[in-house]
């Protein structure tokens, strides 16, 4: 649609403010992907809760439960439609407007405050051109895309009048700072950022590598085993005698460090029952101060330092891939992971996140071709 498409938030507004405010994430209580599902009473529960807590911003997905999240918010929230933003998803082989439409059905509403294409895939830019003619019939309020790279952002900011842009982002997944959030930043577009406890990792709750039953998603997070649990365990027991210092739990640590992330526009936290709402949502954390935010981020370098390639990878690289000889030629011991892979992303092919470069580089260790890396 319009050259040079703008992102007026309209009526989203209303929802939110110049603060990052938190908002109910519906994943979880859709009953699937994450464990044992709840009885549906207990999950619709919760997002009573989350509203009798202020709470006035949902995001869902139609493949959340199947169905069942959306479902389930429309009954919980009927009486306060007016009063709450919805935000849900096409899902990137999906045809916008029957998506859409069997969304609104189960959410029974005639309108959502936000849809958002879940991922940008093959067919993303006709599926954006067809967001407007949605926007313009009023089944959405306003436009979104999740889980682009910043190359596709700039390039959707033109095909349609984005308003929000959702990825990950909490203390441990930063790929987002390189290039998405300072372009959200710059075009005003309202950034939602998802996963802000690391899929509940941030609670602090895993002594150790948990064991997640069959069909629980978090079995395939690659931080929830070996390595990379081990440094981020390193990390949140660090974190603890911070937060205790702060007289807050570490949820709130960790929100609050988001809450002091400039861009942050919503903090997109998942809960599945009311007693997890009353824990994440009620003591709506305040913003952390620069020196905490300083000391957690100082923590955080301190763990996980990139790596140095030794003098004998590079021969063993030559006969490697393109991507693999690019990121050992960046192993200089300073450079972050995330901006490794945003250099590579730039470049505008398969796109790459500092997870590659961490799971790469941890085999590259395991064969003495780097050092010195984070202690674990
Ligand atoms: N656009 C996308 O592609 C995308 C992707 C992911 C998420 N999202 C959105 O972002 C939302 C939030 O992300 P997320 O749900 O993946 O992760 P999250 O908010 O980082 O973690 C939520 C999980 O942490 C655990 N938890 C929360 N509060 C707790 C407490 N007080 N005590 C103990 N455990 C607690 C719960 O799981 P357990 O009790 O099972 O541990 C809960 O489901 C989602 O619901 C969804 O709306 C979007």
């Amino acid at each position: 649609m319009h050259e040079g498409a703008r992102t007026d938030l309209g009526p989203l507004s209303r929802f939110l403010g110049a603060e990052p405010r938190l908002g109910f994430g519906a994943w979880a209580v859709g009953g699937a992907g994450w464990g044992a599902a709840g009885a549906e009473r207990e999950r619709e529960a919760a997002i009573r809760r989350a509203v009798e807590c202020g709470i006035t911003f949902f995001d869902t997905a139609p493949t959340y439960g199947g169905g069942e999240s959306e479902r389930l918010l429309g009954r919980a929230l009927h009486a306060d439609r007016a009063d709450v933003a919805i935000a849900t998803k096409v899902g990137p082989r999906d045809e916008p407007r029957a998506s859409l439409e069997a969304s609104l059905r189960r959410l029974d509403t005639d309108y959502v405050d936000v849809v958002q294409l879940h991922e940008a895939l093959e067919r993303w830019e006709w599926q954006l051109e067809k967001f407007h003619t949605l926007q313009v019939a009023g089944k959405a309020l306003a436009l979104g895309l999740c889980n682009a790279t910043h190359l596709q952002l700039e390039r959707a900011l033109r095909i349609a009048p984005l308003a929000t842009y959702q990825a990950a982002y909490n203390l441990f997944d930063r790929d987002v700072e390189e290039r998405d959030l300072p372009l959200c930043r710059d075009r005003r577009l309202a950034f939602l950022a998802y996963r802000p406890l690391a899929a509940g990792l941030l609670t602090g709750k895993y002594a150790a590598p948990p064991p997640f039953p069959e069909g629980d998603h978090r079995r395939q997070i690659y931080w929830f085993k070996g390595k990379e649990f081990a440094r981020r365990s390193c990390v949140i027991e660090r974190l603890r005698a911070i937060a205790q210092r702060e007289g807050i739990s570490l949820i709130g640590l960790a929100l609050g460090w988001l809450r002091a992330q400039p861009g942050v526009g919503m903090i997109l936290v998942g809960a599945k029952n009311s007693a997890q709402v009353d824990q994440t949502f009620i003591a709506d954390p305040r913003p952390l101060t620069p020196d905490t935010v300083a000391h957690i981020d100082a923590v955080i370098a301190d763990v996980f330092r990139p790596a140095r390639a030794m003098p004998q990878l590079g021969d063993a690289a030559q006969t490697w891939g393109e991507r693999e000889r690019f990121i050992v030629s960046r192993l200089d011991g300073k450079t972050r992971y995330e901006a490794i892979a945003a250099s590579w992303t730039d470049r505008g092919e398969q796109p790459m996140i500092a997870a590659q470069v961490k799971v790469f580089v941890d085999q590259l260790a395991e064969h003495g071709l780097v050092g010195p890396i984070a202690d674990s």
